[in-house]
């Protein structure tokens, strides 16, 4: 089926789309390392990098869901049954909590950590302070939000490869740029 230009997400949603993918498979990577890693430099580079990505998304996400409520996405083939749009509406929308719960929650656990949050190595405000519980807290949230952000993830990407590869259906091309 062929797809009109009319039937896409616009280049600079597209390009959002999948530089914050990117970004955010290199989180989980870096993510899952560094937690087992030992006291030591290695460690606190990979924290360091982790958090400075992370707030690097924060900032593209917000851009991303300024730029989705001015430009509405295309509208879906009528041959595409209901309930899937519907499962692809509601997956979105979680993206676009966890988008903002990820690196909000693990912002605000590192600003409970007694240590400062730099980006790339330029210091942000020193707003909070060391607290274990709080510290705790949104070590707590951000765990469990990276897991369910994993398992809508893993959804999310056989949906659209059942999409591209059997049905055919055009709805992948709706969002790659080629
Ligand atoms: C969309 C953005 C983000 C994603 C997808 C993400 C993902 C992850 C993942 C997968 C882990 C490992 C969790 C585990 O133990 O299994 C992790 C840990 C961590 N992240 Fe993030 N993260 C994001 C943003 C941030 C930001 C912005 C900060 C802080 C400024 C941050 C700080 C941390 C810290 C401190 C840990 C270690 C938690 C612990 O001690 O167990 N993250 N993150
Ligand atoms: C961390 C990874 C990803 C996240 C957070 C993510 C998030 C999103 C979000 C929020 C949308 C909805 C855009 C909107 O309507 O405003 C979307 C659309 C889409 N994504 Fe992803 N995505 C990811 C990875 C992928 C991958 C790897 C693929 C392909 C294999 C993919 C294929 C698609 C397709 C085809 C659409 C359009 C669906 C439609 O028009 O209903 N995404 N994605």
């Amino acid at each position: 089926m062929a797809t009109d230009q009319k039937d896409r997400y616009t280049r600079v949603a597209m390009a959002l789309h999948w530089l914050i993918a990117i970004l955010i498979f290199a989180l989980f990577a870096i993510g899952w390392y560094m937690v087992d890693l030992p006291r030591g430099p290695d460690r606190s580079a990979n924290f360091a990098l982790h958090k400075s990505v992370g707030l690097t998304v924060f900032l593209l996400a917000a851009v991303r869901i300024g730029w989705r409520f001015f430009h509405r996405p295309p509208p879906h083939d009528s041959l595409v049954p209901a309930w899937r749009v519907t499962a692809a509406r509601s997956t979105h929308l979680l993206f676009y909590v966890l988008l903002f719960l990820q690196p909000a929650s693990g912002y605000l656990s590192s600003s409970f950590s007694g240590y400062e949050t730099k980006v790339f190595g330029v210091p942000l405000p020193q707003w909070g302070w060391l607290d274990a519980p709080l510290n705790e807290l949104f070590t707590e949230i951000h765990v469990m939000s990276s897991v369910l952000f994993v398992v809508f993830i893993g959804i999310h990407i056989c949906g659209a490869l059942s999409h591209g590869l059997s049905r055919n259906d055009g709805v992948l091309r709706r969002i790659i740029p080629w």
